[in-house]
């Protein structure tokens, strides 16, 4: 793994993607919103499972494909959005966003369909074999990975 700048790196395989996903998830507090955008395969997915695991929790992570949303219980409890198969904007409502916030931190898939602010954006880039570029974009300036 070789670190650029402290808000940009590159990995070379999902484990280094998990890796900074889990040193990220110490700045998590309730209340915070996690844009992930990337295209499919990317690493997203890979990444909240790192944060999952940096909080603590026992999960095991995967798309919530047939939910929009899987909460894992943790020091923070994650709330877990995908927006991959969303069709129709009315269903963000149905999420409870706000209420999950209320209760936890929330990291969202395909982050860019959500409007509104967040706490931090992370895009990922595919670079060439198992290389991915990761920018924490829009973070408070206290966050690392
Ligand atoms: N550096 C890397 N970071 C993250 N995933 C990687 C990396 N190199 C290879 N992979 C693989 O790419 C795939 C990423 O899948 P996933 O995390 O589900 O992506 P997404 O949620 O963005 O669609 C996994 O099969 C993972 O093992
Ligand atoms: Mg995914």
């Amino acid at each position: 793994m070789a670190t650029t700048t402290s808000r940009e790196l590159v990995t070379v395989s999902a484990a280094g993607t998990e890796a900074a996903a889990e040193r990220l998830a110490r700045h998590l507090r309730r209340g915070d919103l996690v844009l992930l955008v990337g295209d499919l395969g990317a690493g997203k997915t890979t990444f909240v499972r790192g944060l999952a695991r940096g909080l603590g929790s026992p999960a095991d992570v995967m798309s919530p494909t047939f939910q929009l949303v899987r909460v894992y219980p943790g020091r923070v409890q994650l709330a877990h959005v995908d927006l991959y198969r969303l069709v129709d904007p009315d269903e963000l409502g149905d999420l409870g966003l706000d209420e999950l916030l209320e209760e936890g931190a929330a990291v969202v898939e395909w982050g860019e369909r959500l409007d509104g602010p967040a706490t931090a954006r992370v895009s990922f880039e595919m670079l060439e074999d198992d290389r991915r570029r990761l920018r924490l974009e829009e973070a408070p300036p206290s966050w690392s990975w």
